[in-house]
């Protein structure tokens, strides 16, 4: 665990700035050995325990991360190994923050093309293993973790009632890592230069991501004709306190029907969807029928927004 405190002796920073900038009061950091798929298997094996179900019983697994084990091969594929999910297809989805709801809306699209029956949708993401501990402005903001859900056949009426997904590639270079990749590769000077780390024009992102988390839940909303009002619970992205709270004021949502765990964990990127809403679960503020909506952005520019009416 890494808290506020421990940050103050690291970059100049204060507890006080963090908490009122973010809302974030301390983040889980890997240990040394641990990679994102050892967090996406244990993530995995728990949401296989709640849903009663064996890896035998998984068609088809997805991983939406952007801090993978390897460049490649898919860490879905370790995932899938270690499980023992026999020779079911796996593959990664990167999205960015967005890419755990890509992942469902992918899924969605299998089960109810009836091409794969249960489909592991993981999100994994170890951003403190690219994170540039010499930059104030962004190592305040990340964390670790992973969560995951099955995706399955459910009955008429239950389970996603629409989408909404979005890109916008020309704020590509506002979140990115610029070396390691084809671009640019990895050389000593990239190293010495943190290029092989996050770097963020945080105020842009912050602009856009107060935008368009607004604009994708009133979108999704429209898109199955409903209202706020109906909307039990939100589950938004857990990136900064203050983007969240824009969407109270935006539209109307009382804050106890936003849910919030932001504060311990920071920002987990594609994990901190289904965190939140395992969270949410344990809490007892999910119940079946309700309508829950999830909301990301992230790198890409990306984001994406879903309704789901939970199913059990
Ligand atoms: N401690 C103290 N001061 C700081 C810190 C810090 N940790 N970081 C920045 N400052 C200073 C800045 O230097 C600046 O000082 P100046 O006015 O003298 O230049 C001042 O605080 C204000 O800086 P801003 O960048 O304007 O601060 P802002 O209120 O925008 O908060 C933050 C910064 C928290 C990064 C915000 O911009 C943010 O949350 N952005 C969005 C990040 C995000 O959500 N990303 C999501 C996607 S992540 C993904 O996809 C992997």
């Amino acid at each position: 665990m890494l808290t506020n405190a421990d940050l103050e002796k690291m970059v100049d920073t204060t507890d006080e700035w963090i908490r009122t900038r973010t809302g974030i009061e301390e983040r889980r950091v890997a240990g040394e050995g641990e990679s994102t798929s050892d967090y996406a298997i244990a993530a995995a094996r728990l949401a296989l325990e709640r849903a009663g179900l064996t890896p035998n019983d998984i068609d088809l697994i997805i991983v939406a991360t952007i801090t993978g084990d390897l460049p490649f091969p898919a860490t879905a594929s370790i995932v899938q190994n270690a499980l023992g999910a026999t020779r079911v297809p796996a593959f990664d989805l990167s999205a960015g923050c967005s890419g755990w709801v890509y992942a469902l809306s992918a899924a969605h699209a299998y089960v109810s093309s009836g091409l794969y029956n249960r489909v592991l949708v993981i999100g994994a993401d170890l951003l403190t293993r690219v994170t540039n501990w010499t930059d104030r402005g962004t190592c305040i903001l990340f964390g670790d973790g992973a969560g995951a859900a099955v995706v399955a056949p459910t009955d008429e009426g239950l389970g996603f009632l629409a989408f909404e997904l979005g890109s916008d590639g020309s704020g590509a270079e506002l979140l990115k890592i610029s070396a390691g990749g084809s671009r640019q590769p990895c050389t000593h000077e990239a190293l010495d230069a943190h290029e092989n780390k996050i770097f963020m024009e945080g105020r842009e992102v912050f602009k856009f991501a107060v935008k368009i988390q607004g604009e994708a839940i009133e979108r999704v909303l429209a898109k199955c004709g409903m209202t706020t009002a109906e909307v039990a619970l939100v589950v938004p992205h857990q990136a900064n306190m203050r983007i969240i709270e824009s969407a109270v004021k935006r539209l109307n949502i009382p804050p106890e029907r936003i849910f919030v765990n932001l504060q311990k964990y920071g920002n987990t990127s594609a994990a901190s969807i289904p965190i939140a809403i395992s969270e949410a679960l344990e809490a007892g503020l999910i119940k079946k029928g309700d309508n829950i909506v999830v909301v990301g952005f992230g790198a890409g520019l990306t984001w994406a927004a879903g309704v789901m009416k939970w199913a059990y």
